[in-house]
C-alpha cells in the first residue's frame, strides 16, 4: 500500500527562514571555529557551509556543518566569510567562482582592498583573540565592519548584531591602526608572560603564582587609564632594584627586553 504523505506549508515558517542571513565560511582555523559555533547557536544565521582546501580540518565540523573542499562546490549565501591566513586573503579572493556577492575577510591588518574586485568587498573583524581550544563569548566582542556600499554595511551589522552587541564602522586605516594596538596589548603582553614562565621554570617555580597578578593587572584597567595603573621600579625610578634584576638575568634576550622597557617606563614618568 502506499501511504502519500501531505506537508503543510507555514507561511510564516517560510518568511522566516527567508530573513535568515545565509553564510558561508571559508577557512578551519581560530577564527572559523568560533564564527560557527556563534553563527550555529544564533536562530537567525544558517550557516550553510564551510570550506576548507584541507580535508582534515573539516572533520571536526562535519557533524554540525556541511562541510567542503572543493572551491567549486561553494552553495549560495548572502554572505562569503574568508577566515584565511592575512598573506593568502588576496590571491584566494581571486579563485572565487561567482560574482557579486558579498566577500569578506576578518583580518584586522588587511585593507578591504585587498578583496578582488569580482565581488562586492567587505570586512568583518572580530577583535578579540581566537584560539580553538579555549571558549569565547561573542556577546561583548567589538565586530569591526566596512563595506564597499549601504545596503552591505547594513547587511554586516545586522550580522554582527545576532552574535555581538557591540558592531562597530571603522574603515580600513583605522582598522589598521586598532590592530597594531591590540598587538601591543595582546600578543606582546602574551609574550611577556612566557618570558616570565621561562625565568620561573629554569627556578623551579611555579606559573601559577603569577597568576593573582596577572589577573588584577587586567582588571584595574576597568578604573584606571594604563597610565594610572604602572606600578613596578622602572616607574619609581629604583635603580639598586633595576640592576640587581639586571643581574638576575642571564640570558641576553631577556635581559636586553627588560633594558627596553624600563627605559620606555622611565620615560614615561621621569622625563
Ligand atoms: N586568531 C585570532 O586571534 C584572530 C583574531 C581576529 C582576526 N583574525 C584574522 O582571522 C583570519 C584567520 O585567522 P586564524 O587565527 O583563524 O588563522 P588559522 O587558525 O591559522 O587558520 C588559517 C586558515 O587559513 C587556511 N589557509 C591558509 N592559507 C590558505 C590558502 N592559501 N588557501 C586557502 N586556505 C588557506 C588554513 O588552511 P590549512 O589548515 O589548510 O593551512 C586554515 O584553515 C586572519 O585574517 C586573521 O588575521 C585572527
Amino acid at each position: 500500500m502506499i501511504t502519500i504523505i501531505s506537508y503543510d506549508i507555514n507561511p510564516h515558517k517560510t518568511n522566516y527562514l527567508r530573513s535568515m542571513i545565509r553564510i558561508v565560511i571559508l577557512g578551519a582555523g581560530n577564527v572559523s571555529t568560533h564564527l560557527c559555533k556563534a553563527f550555529n547557536a544564533s536562530e537567525e544565521i544558517l550557516l550553510i557551509q564551510l570550506y576548507s582546501r584541507n580535508k582534515s580540518s573539516l572533520k571536526s565540523f562535519s557533524e554540525t556543518i556541511e562541510t567542503t573542499s572543493s572551491i567549486s562546490e561553494l552553495k549560495a549565501a548572502d554572505v562569503y566569510i574568508i577566515a584565511i591566513a592575512d598573506d593568502s586573503i588576496k590571491s584566494f579572493s581571486e579563485t572565487l567562482p561567482f560574482n557579486d556577492k558579498l566577500v569578506v575577510h576578518t583580518s584586522g591588518s588587511m585593507s578591504i582592498s585587498e578583496l578582488s574586485e569580482n565581488n562586492r568587498k567587505g570586512v568583518f573583524y572580530p577583535l578579540q583573540t581566537f584560539t580553538k581550544e579555549s571558549e569565547v563569548d561573542f556577546i561583548n566582542i567589538p565586530i569591526c565592519i566596512e563595506a564597499s556600499t549601504i545596503p552591505d554595511l547594513k547587511l554586516l551589522k545586522k550580522l554582527g548584531r545576532t552574535i555581538s552587541e557591540k558592531v562597530v564602522k571603522i574603515n580600513s586605516d583605522e582598522r589598521a591602526k586598532l590592530h597594531l594596538a591590540a598587538v601591543f596589548v595582546n600578543n606582546f603582553v602574551n609574550h611577556l608572560y612566557q618570558k616570565g614562565s621561562e625565568i620561573l621554570e629554569e627556578n623551579s617555580l611555579p606559573f601559577d603564582l603569577l597568576k593573582p597578578l596577572i589577573i588584577e593587572t587586567v582588571n584595574k584597567i576597568e578604573s584606571l587609564s594604563p597610565k594610572e595603573a604602572q606600578t613596578g621600579p622602572a616607574k619609581r625610578n629604583d635603580i639598586k632594584t633595576i640592576e640587581k634584576h639586571l643581574h638576575l638575568l642571564k640570558n641576553s634576550t631577556h635581559k636586553e627586553l627588560y633594558l627596553q622597557l624600563t627605559k620606555a617606563i622611565q620615560k614615561k614618568y621621569n622625563p
